[in-house]
């Protein structure tokens, strides 16, 4: 099976990654896509946020969450006191996987080899940022990072120790919108966020 490792280059900081990644064939989705959708923030954040994979619009500006959900988590991020200028964000895959309907582009949940396929992107921008925190939004980041058997609604809100940084595992602002009860759903995602906010006192 084919995947990024061989277009991700050694030891590399964030810009050369970001650059190296427009390039990436690791897997199918670059076709149809705009562009790769690459984590943005300071090398030296303490914080990593991961999603899912890049929506419609992301994918046409370019950068992660600055659509709907980018919106609401912006909103979360500032009632639980984190600067997101301070904070990478990125995603589990750096693709937008879409069907089209008419004009509409219906986003996809990524495959399990899609999203093993963009792993070393995402282990690079680890390694190049060593952050104290990852916040997984959602189950596709949380699985990525912590294996299939992770289930976000038991493991939500709690730090886990894995290899030198600690995770905590929240729900995806996109779920959040979706929510029948968006105002709990709001709720849930915040107090996880006041959370992860409270390992920097
Ligand atoms: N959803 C994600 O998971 N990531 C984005 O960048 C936007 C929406
Ligand atoms: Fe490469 Fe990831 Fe895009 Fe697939 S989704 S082409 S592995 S960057």
């Amino acid at each position: 099976m084919p995947d990024a490792a061989a277009f991700v280059p050694s030891d590399a900081n964030l810009d050369e990654l970001h650059d190296a990644a427009r390039r990436c064939h690791g897997c199918e989705l670059y076709r149809p896509a705009t562009q790769t959708v690459f984590g943005e923030g300071p090398e030296d954040a303490e914080i990593v946020l991961v999603g899912e994979q890049p929506g419609d619009q992301e994918d046409r500006q370019g950068h992660p969450f600055v659509g709907p959900a980018g919106r609401l988590l912006d909103r979360a991020l500032d009632e639980a006191g984190i600067d997101r200028e301070r904070v990478y964000v990125t995603n589990a895959v750096k693709h937008f996987k879409f069907t089209e309907r008419g004009k509409r582009r219906i986003h996809q949940q990524p495959g399990r080899t899609e999203i093993v396929a963009c792993a070393p992107w995402f282990e690079a921008e680890l390694a190049a940022v060593r952050p104290r925190l990852v916040v997984c939004l959602g189950s596709i980041a949380a699985k990525a990072l912590l294996g299939q058997s992770f289930r976000v609604t038991v493991d939500r809100g709690r730090f886990l120790s894995v290899r030198e940084f600690q995770v905590l595992a929240t729900v995806h602002p996109s779920a959040v919108l979706r929510a029948p009860d968006r105002d709990a759903a709001y709720a849930g995602f915040l107090a996880d966020l006041k959370t992860a906010r409270s390992m920097f006192p």
